[in-house]
């Protein structure tokens, strides 16, 4: 069996630099600026990690380490993605479900990361309040990732960027066409599509516009990379020629006290066949998941040749596993 040979311990290492005081080599994905230089590498990894995975290549990178995943919310694909992925790296998850921690109430952000500095080589931290992921990071003695949270969700986006290279090739000068609400998943997209040379167009109903300074950071990169990032009303005017659309639930998570009002403010802007017409012809589908079908998209186009959303759900794991090698500077 091939293997990699990793310089070992340095994980431990960079834990205890940070302790001293010297933290520049712990590095945290927060969000998607984070990682904005390597952003195309971490792509290119991921892609080249699936290949060697399936080629059946071992990686015992993680071997002898712990990943804590925090979870404030709900999960299928983050909380899998992300033990799967470590335990195939030769490492241990630990799950700490919404109700074990209380960060903030039984005990506050900073023990919680001290405590948890001790234990875990990494941490992975599904949040409601993004301040929290912050504050984590900036008290954790090891690299912390966010798994979600209110502002981004960054790891999404990495196995988004993904999954688009892997059907569209070279993405610079492709049309991304969001059809939903101005969320967390749409920030990473849109601050990420700046920063590879793509197009963004997102249809948003009024009132639901993505955060003014993410739209405003993402268009001035967008600029020096030569693309645009544009936010309009109308879901046809966005999808138009568009290589690939993607949706999103109405309802995040967080948001469910105004499921009524906001199911009916996005009555228009379901994802169906007619809408999917108006794109390129070889346009794909892509939805991070959960789907809400016969809500913002419909069975028809979730299930259609077009649709790449379980390719998308894959590429969760390995995207996250580049994104960890990476952090940890091992590759
Ligand atoms: N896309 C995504 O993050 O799915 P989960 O909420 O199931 O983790
Ligand atoms: N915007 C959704 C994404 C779920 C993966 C939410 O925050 O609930």
């Amino acid at each position: 069996m091939k293997g990699y040979v990793f310089r070992k311990n340095y994980i431990r290492v960079v834990s205890r630099e940070a302790e001293s005081g010297d933290d520049s080599l712990k590095r945290d994905l927060l969000g998607i600026l984070d990682i904005k230089d390597e952003l195309r590498e971490i792509i290119d990894l991921a892609i080249i990690m699936k290949g060697e995975s399936r080629e059946g290549m071992e990686n015992i990178a993680f071997k002898g380490r712990t990943l804590a995943m925090i979870f404030e919310k709900p999960s299928l694909r983050t909380r899998v993605s992300f033990e799967v992925g470590f335990t195939q790296m030769g490492g241990n998850a630990v799950y700490l479900s919404p109700n074990e921690i209380q960060i903030g109430k039984r005990e506050s952000v900073h023990d919680v990361a001290k405590v948890l500095s001790r234990f875990a080589d990494m941490i992975m931290y599904r949040a409601f309040d993004h301040e929290n992921v912050v504050e984590l990071a900036r008290y954790s003695d090891v690299p912390v990732i966010n798994g979600l949270d209110d502002v981004e969700h960054p790891c999404q986006a990495v196995a988004d960027f993904m999954t688009m290279t892997e059907v569209k090739g070279d993405l610079r000068g492709k049309t991304l066409a969001w059809v939903g609400d101005g969320n967390n998943v749409l920030h990473s997209l849109m601050l990420g599509a700046a920063i590879l040379g793509m197009n963004l167009r997102a249809a948003v109903p009024e009132g639901y516009d993505p955060k003014s300074g993410i739209t405003e950071e993402a268009k001035r990169i967008a600029g020096e990379n030569g693309s645009g990032i544009d936010v309009m009303r109308d879901p046809r005017e966005a999808v138009k020629d568009a290589d690939i659309i993607y949706s999103d639930t109405w309802v995040s998570m967080g948001d469910e006290a105004e499921k009524e009002k906001r199911l009916r403010d996005f009555s228009g802007f379901q994802v169906n066949r007619e809408l999917m017409s108006l794109a390129q012809p070889n346009a794909v589908f892509m939805h991070c998941l959960p789907a809400h079908r016969g809500e913002e998209v419909t069975d028809e186009v979730m299930d259609s040749p077009s649709s790449v959303v379980f390719q998308e759900a894959e590429n969760r794991m390995h995207a996250q596993k580049a994104i960890m090698i990476r952090l940890a500077g091992l590759r």
